[in-house]
């Protein structure tokens, strides 16, 4: 089996007991995991210190929903990665088309974000994706060429180790997943626009699908060949919900 990734988004929802639970409920559904696999959630900043303290020392990952572009200095209400490796976080949520929709955030700080996490010592978790007027104009693949392109302007992809999100920004929250011809189709499109900068990095790279994942809809998202997990919101704040969409990926 190839290797798979499950990370659960937050957004911006919990708090100390719910998270709690939370870690709790998967933890206790999933005693240990499928060697293949690796999960990983993303709380809001202020819980971080909370996630460190309740998955240390299981095979439970946490990680931001997204870091500054800079390791540090006078940048107000800004994160550095440096911080959320120091904690033992794992990931960072890069460009996710609700920062691009609402804190305005482009291409090139998307690819300068994911640099930072990767030199901080962070996974990034690169999020792509289309809106449902670029879809509808056929300009998917002009849009997901130029976010791909923009942000791997900076990444070395000789070493580093990165994680695409393919999100189609009218599946997110809308309760309407791709089907898995259109996620199948645009992850090939995505792994074969990279194969053209580096055709081995482009084959081990994990494409993960996010928007509107839930048990219902998983197995067959999942079944896909370039598909080689998920980026979770909703379904992922309900633990058996989350564990479902996980024996969905074995
Ligand atoms: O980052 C994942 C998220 O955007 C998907 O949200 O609620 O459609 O699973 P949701």
């Amino acid at each position: 089996m190839k290797k798979k990734w499950l990370i659960g988004n937050w957004k911006m929802h919990g708090n100390l007991a719910s998270n709690k639970a939370l870690v709790g409920g998967i933890l206790a559904a999933v005693p240990s995991l499928h060697e293949q696999v690796s999960i990983a959630v993303c709380p809001p900043f202020p819980y971080l210190y909370q996630l460190a303290e309740l998955t240390r020392d299981t095979y439970l990952g946490f990680g931001a929903q997204n870091v500054s572009d800079h390791l540090q200095g006078a940048y107000t209400g800004e994160t550095s990665p440096l911080m959320v490796k120091e904690l033992g976080g794992s990931y960072a949520i890069i460009g996710h088309s609700e920062r691009r929709q609402y804190q305005g955030e482009n291409d090139g700080l998307m690819g300068r974000k994911a640099l930072a996490a990767i030199d901080a010592g962070l996974i990034p978790v690169i999020c792509v994706g289309e809106t449902a007027e670029e879809r509808d104009s056929g300009r998917t693949h002009e849009v997901l060429a130029r976010q791909l392109d923009a942000a791997f302007g900076y990444i070395r992809t000789a070493h580093d180790k990165i994680i695409l999100a393919y999100e189609p920004r009218w599946a997110i929250g809308t309760g309407i997943a791709a089907t898995p011809e259109i996620v199948q189709s645009e992850h090939e499109f995505l792994r074969q626009r990279i194969a053209i900068r580096d055709k081995a990095f482009a084959a081990k790279l994990p494409i993960v699908y996010g928007g509107s994942v839930k048990s219902s809809n998983a197995a067959s998202i999942f079944s896909m060949p370039d598909v080689d997990g998920g980026l979770i919101g909703s379904a992922a704040l309900n633990a058996q919900e989350f564990v479902t969409i996980y024996g969905e990926l074995l």
